[in-house]
């Protein structure tokens, strides 16, 4: 009895936290399926500032709309720009893709699966670490990709950020902690040195969005299931329950 009860408990062990991990990255974050505000202003982040280059071949409009509870009338309105896309259609970037290789360097990928490839963390992390680089073609690098083709897109709402010698909370590339204050000391501390539309901690709820509705994207049939799941779970209660007095009714005369 034990033996099969540890072979259940190993069953149960969630495998896709065990896959998980990759580059330790700066940032974490835990997307929030169900926080529809959140998506929904992902949602606008990403056709505001992400469509022009990256497409998600796998998710409609309409699909979208539906998951997050916005009607039609307000997705065409305003989250549709090219008038070659309909509320039908997949989410289309309106670039080509030879073009983004002509004018960056490298193509702009599809994210549709960006975040099962990458990992949220990643992601999130990624769009918050951009700094200004003279050096580079768009005046940026980052320092989760290194030589990044893709500009900083989000400066307007982050403004410019730059790596700098300073002390922090966390640690930063080489940071070496310093015993008497419990701080990092490093030169590569990310810092905003001219500020944007929006203060640091908003600018991180907005990569926050942003990166929760990319997780959604990647596994859209996630909400439906965690939607169901309790459901399911109330059904094989009953069930259970139902059964239990079937089989003392069945065998009560027997016994
Ligand atoms: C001006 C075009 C452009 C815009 C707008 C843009 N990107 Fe990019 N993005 C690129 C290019 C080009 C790359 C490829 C970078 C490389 O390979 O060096 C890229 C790469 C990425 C990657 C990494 C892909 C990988 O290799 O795994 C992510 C994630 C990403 N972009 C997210 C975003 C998000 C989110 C937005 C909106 C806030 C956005 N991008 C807006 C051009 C753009």
């Amino acid at each position: 009895m034990k033996k099969q009860l540890f072979a259940l408990l190993f069953a149960l062990v969630p495998f896709t936290a065990l896959a998980a991990g990759g580059a330790a990255v700066p940032y974490s974050m835990t997307p929030d399926l169900q926080d529809q505000a959140s998506l929904q202003r992902g949602m606008q982040l990403f056709t505001n500032y992400c469509m022009g280059c990256h497409s998600l071949e796998h998710q409609r409009f309409a699909r979208a709309a539906e998951d997050l509870g916005m009607p039609q009338d307000l997705v065409e309105e305003n989250l549709i720009f090219s008038s070659d896309l309909a509320f039908n259609d997949q989410m289309h970037n309106a670039m080509a893709a030879e073009d983004a290789e002509n004018w960056f360097g490298a193509a702009a990928p599809d994210l549709t699966l960006e975040a099962r490839l990458r990992g949220t963390d990643w992601i999130y992390s990624y769009l918050l670490s951009f700094y200004k680089d003279p050096s580079r073609p768009t005046g940026v690098n980052n320092a989760v990709f290194e030589l990044v083709a893709m500009p900083n897109v989000l400066e307007p709402l982050q403004g410019v950020q730059e790596m700098v010698c300073a002390e922090s909370d966390r640690p930063h590339g080489h940071a070496e902690l310093d015993p008497l204050t419990g701080k990092y000391q490093s030169c590569e501390v990310l810092q905003v040195t001219r500020p944007g539309a929006m203060e640091p901690e908003e600018f991180e709820e907005a990569v926050y969005d942003l990166t929760n509705f990319l997780a959604y994207v990647g596994e859209p049939s996630k909400l439906q299931a965690q939607a169901l799941g309790p459901k399911v779970l109330i059904f094989i209660f009953i069930f259970g329950v139902i059964a239990y007095l079937l089989k003392r009714e069945y065998w009560r005369d027997i016994h």
